[in-house]
């Protein structure tokens, strides 16, 4: 049994840098045609000369495939009409970090205050730059995305033209907003998908499936399966495959982010397919995010089979999820 993907699209990647970069980006460029790139890199990438330098780096590690990294810029307060202008062409979007509530998000934003940022918020409706959101407060851990919910309605009332993308959604109260506000959108990632709190830490504690935002209750996973599995015309496919070194994951201060690029097509195949809808994963993983983002990937179909694979411990330093687990796809080639 086969199954083609036609330009696999993963809207919410963290590449890294450096030895990192190298060691993951292949997974990400063999298996999808495009990616949205998140810019939380430290320094994070606030201007065009280092974003177009990363975008050479991830280029370079990339190799031979044929890959585009779609980038985005950390989003600052202080950015003008006259510099977004001349970052548009540049850039899908940008990615607006709360300052401290996950990795690599010092010299984020305060305080929301949707008045203090109208001059940004107004230049990018007006530039048709699509806002990324990071939807935490800082509140308790499993209240955070809930507690935002507000912060997102008020963003959405008041910037209508403005496309925000409420990023990683964990929440049955995401969901909801969805069909309140026109302008609002959500990506939703593999293990948001698959996992609860109790994956995480209700047996032994797993530092590998330790993420923010933190995997919810049943209920809400329910509601995130609900909309991806059926196709919801706003949300996408967004991995939020965040690489660290293994000497970070276990360890005392255990770092946030799961690395799933390397079987996320595989996981997504099995899991639509036991809830009978593998013909909607083509509409989650690519068409969504086509028509969100008003874009148009390279040609490039991807071929699964229904073939048992273990997945490998580690990739160099990185642990995978699904490490050392049998899955039923596996990505065999590019059509061309
Ligand atoms: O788990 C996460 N890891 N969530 C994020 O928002 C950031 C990411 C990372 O960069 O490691
Ligand atoms: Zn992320």
């Amino acid at each position: 049994m086969r199954l083609i993907l036609n330009s696999p699209l993963d809207m919410h990647l963290h590449l890294r840098d450096g030895d990192m970069l190298k060691n993951v980006a292949k997974f990400s460029a063999k298996d999808f045609a495009g990616a949205l790139i998140m810019p939380n890199l430290l320094p994070p990438i606030t201007d065009i000369k280092s974003l177009l330098a990363y975008k050479k780096r991830i280029f370079e590690a990339v190799r031979e495939e044929n890959f585009t990294p779609h980038m985005t810029l950390f989003f600052k307060s202080d950015y003008t009409a006259d510099f977004l202008e001349k970052a548009k062409p540049y850039i899908a979007a940008i990615k607006l970090y709360p300052n401290g509530v996950t990795t690599n998000s010092e010299g984020g934003i305060e305080q929301i205050d949707t008045k203090r940022l109208s001059p940004v918020f107004e230049a990018m409706s007006e530039l048709d730059i699509p806002l990324c959101v990071h939807g935490e407060t800082n509140g308790f851990v499993m209240d955070r995305e809930r507690e935002f919910c507000a912060i997102y309605e008020q963003l959405a009332a008041s910037f209508p033209k403005l496309t925000i993308i409420m990023e990683h959604i964990t929440t049955k109260e995401c969901v909801k907003l969805l069909e309140k506000h026109e302008n609002l959108h959500a990506t939703i990632t593999l293990h948001h998908l698959l996992i609860t709190l109790d994956d995480v830490m209700g047996g032994l504690l797993n530092p590998h499936l330790f993420c923010k935002p933190i995997a919810k209750r049943y209920e809400d996973k329910e509601a995130l399966l609900e909309a991806a599995l059926n196709a919801h015309k706003k949300v996408m496919f967004g991995s939020d495959s965040a690489p660290h070194l293994v000497s970070k994951k276990e360890c005392c201060g255990c770092a946030a982010g799961i690395f799933s690029a390397p079987i996320a097509l595989s996981a997504l195949a099995e899991l639509f397919e036991k809830h009978g809808k593998l013909t909607n994963l083509q509409t989650f993983v690519s068409d969504n995010a086509r028509d969100i983002y008003k874009l148009i990937p390279i040609n490039k179909p991807i071929v699964l089979e229904k073939k048992e694979w273990i997945v490998p411990a580690k990739f160099d330093d990185v642990v995978p999820m699904f490490a050392s687990q049998t899955l039923k796809w596996k990505v065999k080639s590019r059509l061309n």
